[in-house]
């Protein structure tokens, strides 16, 4: 009876964290809008196919490197090759360009708790529309909330990632879940909500092309947090009784779960109150006050605990993305964690300060043609992690041994896992050409070329050179 209660306990927590790490900005955030901007359900069927086909599967092999081996990404990959570990280098450079803007919109959801009970949610549609640009394209402000965000996760990271942070998911969490469940029912009652349901679930593929593929396949990774070693981080404290396929199979189900709560929340709304789908970057921060807004007194109680949980949210996101960073810093250099994670922090401080300026007074860079916010965004999310998440299922499907993944994926013979041929097949001939395939039309249709470049030239050094960096 004991020892029943033990495990459950080990697995609970070894899937709260690496859930914690899954659900975040990137779910409600950005799939939202990102659906928004790519014409609704033609985007979130190819975004659910590439989370099944590919995502599960590259979930799976991270678990497996990182258990087979108890190291996080660096350290794991290099011991299977060193010709290798540029993956790992690769995936501590995500790290930081990630954290280069997740930590500007934290300190959105940071300020939209203050904002929720100063008056915000008591304006019209409209001036909360205003408000938050007027927000985002300020100096001060943003910026400090943004500190405020990094400097949480510096306190964090820097005790370690166990305790406090741990407890305020397991509650916040589902606290946001159910705040979700609650906000789509409104959302679903509106009166003009059916446009907003036909946006999310009748497929229209006409405006589909291959930039719609790459931005479904970077949000798969992304919002799962693959592609960059943070689930190899998580998998090497897993213990060896867990069933690796099993625990990916729940994350990416809590995980696409909330992504897809978070649209049902949001659309019928928007579409109820006239406002347009393509908003960007500011869809949750207006359509969720102007629903509150419309509730009165208890809207304002909603608001503040939305955007709590929101920020927690993010929190136990962008502290497993920091620990990506530090841990190859402590691991692989010999740092000292304090030493390790004030450094990053300052670095990931700078960043996003210019990240966040380039909202308003920075503006577009020359050449490149877009922000220093979006670069970040863009350089992580369409091409390093698409890329880290190929070359994993290569490493997975070429390099490491068939016969230990499958002693790893069935601890050492004791449990099935059924489908091992077909994950295996999956990794090693599916998943590498799909994801090149992707890459490659999204890359000749995307607007931003010259992103695109640099990026490639990024990896293509690191493939070369990185083998001086370990
Ligand atoms: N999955 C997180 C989100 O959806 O917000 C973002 C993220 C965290 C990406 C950790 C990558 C990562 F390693």
């Amino acid at each position: 009876m004991e020892k029943q209660r033990e495990n459950w306990g080990s697995r609970i927590g070894f899937v709260l964290a690496a859930a914690g790490s899954a659900v975040g900005l990137g779910n409600i955030w950005r799939f939202p809008y990102l659906t928004g901007e790519n014409g609704g359900s033609a985007f979130i069927l190819i975004y659910l196919v590439f989370v099944i086909f590919i995502g599960i599967s590259v979930m799976i092999a991270e678990f497996s490197l990182g258990r087979n081996t108890g190291l996080a990404a660096v350290g794991a990959i290099k011991t299977y090759s060193d010709r290798w570990t540029f993956v790992g280098i690769m995936g501590v450079l995500s790290a930081f360009l990630i954290m280069g803007f997740y930590p500007v919109v934290g300190g959105w959801a940071l300020a939209y708790i203050v904002e929720s009970f100063t008056g915000l949610l008591t304006e019209t549609p409209e001036a909360i529309e205003d408000t938050f640009v007027g927000f985002i394209t300020g100096s001060f402000q943003p910026v400090i909330w943004m500190l405020v965000f990094l400097v949480l996760n510096i306190v964090i990271v820097a005790k370690g990632i166990k305790g406090g942070i741990e407890k305020a998911a397991k509650v916040l969490m589902p606290t946001l879940f159910i705040l979700l469940i609650f906000i789509a029912i409104r959302s679903l009652t509106l009166e003009g909500a059916g446009a907003g349901i036909e946006f999310i679930f009748r497929p229209d593929f006409s405006e589909v092309t291959g930039a719609t593929f790459l931005a479904a396949l970077g949000q798969a990774f992304f919002s799962l947090s693959l592609g960059m070693g943070a689930m190899i981080t998580y998998g090497s404290y897993l213990s060896k009784k867990e069933t690796l396929a099993g625990n990916a199979v729940i994350v990416t189900a809590l995980d696409v779960g909330v992504a897809l709560l978070a649209g049902i929340a949001m659309f019928p709304a928007l579409f109820a109150f006239g406002m347009e789908p393509a908003q960007g970057p500011g869809l949750v921060f207006v359509v969720i006050p102007i629903v509150f807004s419309q509730m009165g007194g208890i809207g304002v109680l909603f608001g503040i605990i939305f955007f709590i949980a929101l920020a927690v949210a993010a929190l136990t996101s962008s502290v497993s993305l920091m620990e990506v960073v530090v841990a190859y810093l402590i691991d692989q250099r010999g740092m000292l964690r304090k030493k390790a994670v004030y450094g990053t922090g300052i670095v990931m401080a700078i960043m996003g300060v210019l990240a966040s300026l380039s909202m308003g007074v920075i503006g577009p860079m020359p050449v490149l043609q877009v922000g220093v916010f979006d670069l970040f965004d863009i350089l992580s999310d369409k091409i390093f992690l698409g890329l880290g998440g190929m070359f994993i299922a290569i490493i997975t499907g070429w390099v490491v041994n068939k016969e230990t993944l499958r002693a790893e994926l069935t601890n050492d013979g004791t449990i099935e896992f059924k489908l091992f041929e077909v994950w295996h097949f999956l990794i090693k001939w599916i998943i590498p050409p799909a994801v090149a395939i992707v890459a490659v039309v999204g890359i000749f249709d995307i607007e931003q070329t010259a992103v695109m470049i640099l990026g490639l030239v990024v990896v293509g050094l690191l493939a070369v050179f990185s083998r001086k960096l370990n």
